[in-house]
């Protein structure tokens, strides 16, 4: 038995993209009988959104699609980057943000498009000032992306 693996996915408010991947990673676990193995959490880089539940255009898109999305929104600290194996974020700011936060962090801190081949974008989109469809599109990409998240976190011991 490996030792559990822990993966944080950081976007800016914590509402709608970063706890989309965290709902979609855990219904895969769950599907793939890995949650004993892998813990999953969410945060953002801004606390203006702090302890509210994801925005309800992304629970609701994420409901049709039967992934849970359980999450409470929390600010990023520097002591999570040091904690976590993975720390994913959505965009090349979240992930500036973090650097700046961290310099030197003992996670594994990369972008989510690393997951994905080069049909996507670089930067997961923020849908909060957009219409459904960007809501749809982020659960998309965390679709495709969280199962190469998955092998490439078990691959690390
Ligand atoms: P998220 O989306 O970073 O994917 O959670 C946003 C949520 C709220 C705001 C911006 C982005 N906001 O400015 O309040």
């Amino acid at each position: 038995m490996t030792s559990k693996k822990s993966v944080l996915f950081v976007c800016l408010g914590n509402i709608c993209r970063s706890p989309a991947g965290e709902g979609v990673l855990l219904k895969l676990l769950e599907q793939q009988k890995l949650l004993d193995e892998i813990e999953v959490d969410s945060a953002g880089t801004m606390g203006y959104h702090i302890g509210k539940p994801a925005d309800a255009r992304m629970r609701q898109a994420a409901a049709k699609r039967d992934v849970p999305l359980p999450s409470r929104a929390r600010q990023v600290t520097k002591a999570d980057l040091d904690r976590f194996d993975w720390v994913i974020a959505m965009d090349r700011e979240n992930l500036a943000d973090l650097q700046r936060l961290h310099p030197s962090p003992r996670a594994n801190v990369c972008l989510f498009s690393k997951f994905l081949d080069q049909t996507w974008p670089t930067d997961v989109p923020d849908p909060y000032y957009g219409g459904d469809d960007g809501f749809e599109y982020v659960l998309d990409m965390m679709q495709a992306g969280c199962p190469k998240l998955i092998e490439a976190v078990r691959a690390i011991d």
